[in-house]
């Protein structure tokens, strides 16, 4: 992912998302956007949005095609949650079909929960994200709740506890929701740049492109903003100027600290 935000001068990943409608539409219209906002993007992200319309190995595997010929990585945030054989089988599909990384979550833990998913993403190469920190209001009922670490008794967050899992476990990412800056600066202060953290909720959901990058977010996931914008090709860019700004700013204030 580095190395495509790198190449293409965009850390914007497009999530794809176009609500209810009938199939082939749906194919069409993904695919125009895709032409339309390629170049402002370093990956596409589908979810279960797509793929229950359009089917895997079908319409979801045209656009991951298409994605892979526009030279995008491709995301399925499946938010993967079943016990270890089941999620073994789901990371495995969406493997098989092109996508590059699977999202998971981590309330299911490692033994026979997360730790499948890894063993598959190893050996077919592929990543695994996890989640640490959603970007809608109810995240603090799950995410922020205060639970007692196993190891110090003490009582602490929830999201903590998921950050300090994403390095142990060697994940490819942590999704923490670019609505809760705060947020991100913490878990910034755990991973220390060992794990990449994936921001959702730019704009509809009320966060900001820049303030998020300069929180520490490495790459942004934008939906509805740009999607459904009049001209997506223009909003695209517009959020990506605004956060290409904001890491450029960011990595310099870092350098001058070290
Ligand atoms: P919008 O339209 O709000 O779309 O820009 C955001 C996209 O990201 C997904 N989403 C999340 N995915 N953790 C995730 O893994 C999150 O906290 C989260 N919040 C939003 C959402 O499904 C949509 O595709």
């Amino acid at each position: 992912m580095e190395s495509s935000a790198k190449k293409k001068k965009s850390n914007i990943i497009l999530a794809l998302d176009l609500g209810v409608d009938r199939p082939q539409r749906l194919l069409t219209r993904s695919l125009r956007i895709l032409n339309a906002t390629h170049e402002h993007l370093c990956a596409l992200k589908l979810n279960r949005q797509a793929v229950l319309p359009l089917g895997l190995f079908n319409g979801v595997q045209k656009i991951i095609n298409k994605a892979k010929e526009l030279d995008l990585l491709t995301i399925m945030d499946a938010k993967i949650n079943d016990v270890g054989n089941t999620n073994r089988a789901i990371a495995e599909y969406y493997y098989k079909a092109g996508f590059d990384a699977v999202i998971a979550s981590p309330f299911v833990g490692w033994n026979e929960g997360l730790q499948p998913v890894f063993e598959v993403a190893q050996k077919m190469n592929r990543g695994v994200i996890v989640l640490v920190y959603m970007s809608h209001k109810g995240a603090v009922e799950g995410y922020g709740q205060l639970v007692q670490d196993s190891n110090t008794d003490q009582l602490v967050p929830q999201y903590r506890i998921f950050a300090e899992r994403a390095l142990k476990w060697n994940a490819d990412g942590a999704v923490v929701g670019a609505t809760y800056p705060e947020k991100i600066r913490e878990i910034q202060a755990v991973l220390k740049g060992k794990v990449a953290i994936y921001s959702p909720g730019v704009g509809v959901q009320g966060g900001d492109a820049e303030s998020a990058v300069r929180a520490g977010a490495d790459y942004l996931i934008v939906g509805r903003s740009i999607v459904e914008a009049e001209d997506p090709e223009r909003k695209a860019k517009q959020i990506r100027d605004a956060a290409w700004q904001g890491l450029k700013t960011q990595r310099q204030k870092d350098r001058v600290r070290k």
